[in-house]
């Protein structure tokens, strides 16, 4: 049996089993392999918009006798993908690069999402509130000494609300504490170039007013 990273394995617990699932951009393969090695899906695909990854998912799967159960496609996104699917796994992708992969697919508000970015968190946040999503589960995983957020998304009301799903996660209050001082570097070098009218600083103090409530909000869990 494949053995995933800690990542991974967050990312291919949030997919759960039943039905179709693809991983969009899947380069290693490793999580349609794994789903294949655990039967969990009656249909499972692999796409990525490069042949040279997409080449090393085919070596993986064969390696582990899974080629014939596994559909591969050189696709950016889901564009060259034929038919829809009930589960659709992105990771190790950056944000905005996961909203240009699931904003034109017709089908994409009847799926459920799984996300794993590695950057640009709120753009995509962001995109899934404003088209009507929910957050339905969601993790922070270490792993190699860096911290990594999964999520599932699905349709639904009441807005995406990602620190509500990540209510009690252990790693929150680090990571929050990480945020904001990062964010305080941020905003004390645009305070020094003189730079606090501009744009950057105004969106920058708005992510910092919101990691604040964030970390008062937690601060009440743990009391
Ligand atoms: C860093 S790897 C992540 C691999 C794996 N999903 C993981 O999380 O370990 C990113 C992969 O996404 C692919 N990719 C980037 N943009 C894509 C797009 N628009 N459509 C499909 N694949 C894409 C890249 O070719 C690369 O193989």
């Amino acid at each position: 049996m494949i053995r995933l990273s800690p990542r991974l394995a967050a990312v291919a617990a949030l997919a759960g089993s039943g039905g179709s699932v693809i991983d969009v951009g899947t380069d290693h393969g490793y999580v349609p392999v794994w789903f294949v090695e655990n039967g969990l899906f009656r249909r499972v695909a692999a796409s990525d918009i490069n042949a040279a990854p997409l080449e090393r998912a085919k070596s993986t799967a064969r390696e582990r006798d899974a080629l014939d159960k596994i559909d591969f496609y050189l696709s950016d996104g889901l564009k060259a993908v034929p038919g829809r699917f009930e589960t659709v796994v992105i990771a190790g992708m950056g944000g905005e690069t996961m909203v240009d992969i699931i904003s034109p697919c017709p089908w994409i508000g009847q799926a459920r999402l799984i996300f794993q970015p590695q950057s640009k968190l709120a753009e995509l946040t962001s995109w899934l509130d404003g088209a009507g999503f929910v957050c339905q589960e969601a993790v922070l995983v270490e792993d190699a000494g860096k911290v990594y957020v999964a999520f599932r998304a699905k349709k639904g009301e009441g807005g995406f609300d990602l620190p509500r799903a990540l209510t009690g996660d252990p790693l929150l209050p680090g990571c929050l504490e990480r945020e904001r001082a990062r964010l305080d570097r941020a905003l004390a070098g645009l305070r020094r170039g003189a730079r606090e009218d501009s744009a950057a600083y105004e969106k920058l103090a708005h992510r910092q007013e919101l990691v604040e409530n964030a970390i008062r909000e937690v601060s009440t869990w743990q009391r």
